[in-house]
């Protein structure tokens, strides 16, 4: 049924539902799970398998999903009111045939079904497309089907439909079938249109049922094609939020097992989270609770300590980040060593080799090649040269209440403890600050800057305080 001059794979992805379970403010496709909303994986499968056009159906919050998927290609079709999935799909068909789709194989898919894969809908396609078919759609065998269609294959063909019965119209023994529909088909248009113009809404939900039509195709003799799910988990939908943890667990899983097969190592794969997006080189180690986001990229031979949380960051090879750091938007060059308790903030740059210690706190800063910021630091705005050593307690002071300014520290400059760098400042290459200094304007190279107050020592302190307590003392007695 393929359209045979275009060659065109239509996808329909169904998603103007208003998940009232979820009691939620925003439209429930763009819940974010493995880092990425639910319609993001539907289309994502869709664009993988060929699939073009894409429409996407909306309703509630139709401006904020369109909104999310902006510059993506895809068409957008208005439901107003959400009278049912059948009602749905046929909201699209003037949109398919403004896009040139008048005789082809349309994937129809559910947004809030994000585990499927390009794998299922090329299946499905393949077996719509197949001489004898007239559609096809995907099924699951599940222990605990729930609020699912069940699917009943015909008595003679056990891989072809006789009827989709809804769990809501289901009889006793119809809802002990284990065998339900996942909500994902690959039917003929224009042949589903016709069929959909001809449903009413009788049945329990007063809706306009998708399945009805594809039941009503096998009904008349035409087959359609079931396609029993190779990880029936793709079948799983998001209605409810145990649903969208449970769907979230299941899409990093898929993740880290990809990246195990790769050549990471994944110590806990239950107590670890990375996201989609994520690259992760060989022989990586990944300890439990370590959690990586966004388009965080982390080269071979890393280790990431127990408790690492990584966001839009990127680590070279042989980088060691200890337990309990937090690196957000931070370039990290090979060999260099993070934390434990480390904080990077957005445009943090590690050169090669460079260390930062606990509690150590480093914002839009480069530090050179092999320098050191071992304990208690904070620095903002800052470029620290190769070989710098930063004490315990530095502070670059980059705000004066209106604007931050830059602090320059010069190659194997020796910035001692507890030094407040009051910015703007320049330390020349290979100065020196004395412990406890307040330095408010440049220091040379080579030049030792002590900003404190000498040191004055008073003897015999102490016997003087013991005199006057005993005097106190005497005092009260009286
Ligand atoms: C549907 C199927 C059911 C299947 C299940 C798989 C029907 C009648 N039932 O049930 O057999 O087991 O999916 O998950 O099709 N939507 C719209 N507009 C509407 C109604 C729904 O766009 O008017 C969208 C929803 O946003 C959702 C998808 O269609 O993305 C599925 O709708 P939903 O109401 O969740 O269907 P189910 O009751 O889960
Ligand atoms: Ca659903």
């Amino acid at each position: 049924m393929i359209d045979p001059t275009t060659g065109r794979r239509a996808a329909v992805i169904l998603a103007a539902g208003k998940g009232t379970r979820l009691h939620s403010t925003g439209p429930k496709v763009l819940h974010s799970v493995g880092g990425r909303p639910l319609l993001g994986w539907v289309i994502d499968a869709a664009r993988a398998a060929g699939c073009d056009p894409i429409m996407v159906v909306v309703g509630h919050g139709g401006e904020e999903v369109r909104a999310a998927f902006a510059d993506q290609g895809l068409h957008w079709v208005e439901q107003r009111q959400q009278l049912g999935t059948g009602h749905a799909l046929a909201q699209a068909r003037q949109a398919l045939l403004d896009a040139g789709v008048a005789d082809a194989t349309v994937l129809v898919l559910s947004g809030d079904a994000p585990v499927i894969t390009a794998h299922t809908v090329e299946r499905l396609a393949r077996a719509a497309e197949a001489s004898a078919s007239w559609g096809a759609m995907a099924c699951a065998e599940l222990d605990d089907p729930g609020s699912l269609g069940r699917v009943l294959a015909a008595p003679s063909a056990p891989d072809a439909l006789a009827r989709i019965v809804e769990a809501a119209d289901a009889t006793a023994e119809e809802l002990r079938i284990g065998r339900v529909n996942a909500g994902f088909y690959a039917v003929p248009t224009p042949g589903i249109f016709e069929r959909l113009a001809q449903l009413d809404a009788a049945n329990a939900q007063g809706e306009i049922y998708l399945t009805d039509a594809v039941t009503a195709a096998a009904s008349d003799g035409q087959r359609v094609a079931l396609i029993d799910l190779d990880d029936p988990g793709e079948a799983l939908g998001v209605n409810t939020r145990a649903d969208l943890a449970r769907v979230h667990q299941v899409l990093v899983r898929r993740k880290i097992e990809a990246l195990m097969a790769a050549g990471v190592t994944v110590l806990d794969p239950a107590r670890t989270v990375v996201e989609a997006g994520v690259r992760v080189g060989r022989d990586t180690v990944l300890h439990p609770g370590v959690s990586l986001s966004g388009h965080t990229v982390i080269g071979e031979g890393c280790t990431l300590g127990q408790g690492a949380w990584l966001r839009d960051s990127e680590l070279a090879d042989a980088v060691t980040v200890e337990p309990y750091c937090v690196l957000d938007g931070a370039r990290v060059a090979s060999e260099c060593r993070v934390g434990p308790f480390a904080r990077l903030r957005p445009a943090s740059v590690l050169l090669e080799g460079a260390r930062v210690g606990n509690f150590v706190e480093i914002k839009n800063s480069q530090l050179g090649e092999g320098a050191k910021a071992g304990h208690l630091a904070y620095l903002g705005d800052a470029t620290v040269g190769a070989e710098a050593n930063i004490g315990a307690g530095v502070v670059t002071c980059n705000y004066d209440g209106r604007d931050k300014h830059p602090t320059q520290i010069g190659d194997r400059a020796f910035v001692g403890s507890d030094t407040m760098l009051v910015a703007p400042v320049t330390v020349g290459e290979g100065a020196t600050t004395a412990a406890g200094s307040v330095v408010t304007h440049d220091v040379g190279d080579g030049e030792l800057a002590v900003g404190r107050a000498r040191q004055r020592n008073i003897p015999g302190w102490a016997d003087r305080q013991a005199r006057q307590d005993k005097k106190k003392r005497g005092k009260k007695k009286r």
